[in-house]
């Protein structure tokens, strides 16, 4: 099992709800490997700074949600050539024509336009196909904004074993049920996804809100027009604010929305319930996280054991990817 995360921004409820919560229960169940994409942040202007600090708290913020470096191994992309150099053997087995139609590439354009974009915010998704093919991973778990993505990476993979022999294992995207994390929206905008390049920080809830933060956030959700009877109810299409809310305190408490809803009639409480649980769920991540930034050592050597591992296995699969298209091994 193979999954990634760009150190940009702040992690928000959707990163965790949607990707990183699942990842902490898999690791026990799979041979996982987590990994930090920091080559995938340079596809957008950065600060090097930045990048180096974004880089160490996603890593501590991943072992705060309960990522344990001993049972699955979390390393960053960059610590591992393998992952560009592959990225290149898919290039050429990518084609124009697929890569121009990842809505998210359309999606990150649309304001600046295509032709001022970065070469590499169009291959993106090659690169991720290489992180995932690397370890034969079977299983990608990912919210729903990935699905595409993954799609891509599933037909390079087979394009690639037909046209040089097995080479790859083709994966699978593991995404949460709809109503179950799937897709976290923002808490003003309920109808887009709650994202961490969003237009206005009060509708997403990062990780280290403090509480006074989330309580504030939640109170102020959109919510819908109709406060009639029956209005709390769970309907994504007709009432997007108020099934997020009700998605959101589901997760927090372990029920489905449908059944949160029933025991709300109106939106203040739901509010006020919801706010009250997401401080709960995260203040145990918050404490972790503040403890392992007063010891960066913790992150840095579980960060030198992963990429020990993962260079281990992607190597190998290289390899196999060199042999396979007929590059020959150095002599
Ligand atoms: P990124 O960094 O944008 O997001 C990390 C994970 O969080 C999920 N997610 C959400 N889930 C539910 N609701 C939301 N509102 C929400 N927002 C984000 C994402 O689906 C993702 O699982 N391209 C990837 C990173 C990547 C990757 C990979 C993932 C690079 N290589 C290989 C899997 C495998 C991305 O930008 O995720």
């Amino acid at each position: 099992m193979l999954s990634g995360i760009q150190p940009t921004g702040d992690f928000h409820l959707g990163n965790y709800l949607g990707a990183l919560r699942g990842w902490v229960e898999d690791q026990h169940e799979h041979d996982s490997y987590f990994c930090v994409v920091d080559l995938h942040a340079l596809t957008i202007p950065r600060d090097p700074a930045e990048l180096r600090a974004k880089s160490m708290e996603c890593a501590n913020l991943l072992l705060a949600v309960g990522l344990d470096p001993d049972v699955c191994t979390l390393f960053l992309q960059s610590h591992v050539p393998e992952h560009a150099e592959l990225s290149w053997l898919l290039e050429c087995t990518a084609s124009m024509g697929e890569l121009r139609r990842m809505t998210q590439f359309k999606e990150k354009t649309a304001r600046g336009g295509e032709e001022a974009a970065r070469v590499g915010l169009f291959t993106y998704p090659v690169l991720q196909a290489a992180d995932i093919l690397l370890y034969d991973a079977d299983r990608v778990p990912v919210g729903d904004d990935q699905r595409q993505h993954l799609e891509l990476t599933r037909d390079l993979a087979t394009r690639f074993n037909q046209r040089y022999g097995e080479t790859f294992v083709v994966p699978a995207a593991a995404i949460p049920a709809a109503g179950r994390g799937a897709r976290i929206m923002d808490l003003q905008q309920p109808t887009a996804k709650m994202s961490k390049s969003a237009e206005s920080p009060q509708g997403v809830v990062l990780l280290l809100d403090p509480p006074e933060a989330i309580e504030r956030k939640v109170k102020r959700a959109v919510t819908d027009a109709d406060t009639g009877t029956g209005s709390v109810r769970y309907d994504p299409a007709a009432k997007p604010g108020v099934s997020n809310l009700l998605e959101l305190l589901g997760l927090a408490t372990g029920r489905a929305p449908a059944q949160v809803a029933a025991d709300y009639s109106q939106y203040g409480p739901l509010k006020v319930d919801t706010a009250a649980a997401l401080v709960e769920l995260l203040r145990p991540i918050q404490q972790r996280y503040w403890e392992l930034t007063a010891d960066p050592g913790v992150a840095e050597k579980a960060l030198e054991q992963g990429a020990d591992k993962a260079h281990s296995v992607a190597s190998v699969t290289l390899r196999r990817a060199r042999h396979s298209v007929g590059l020959l091994p150095r002599p």
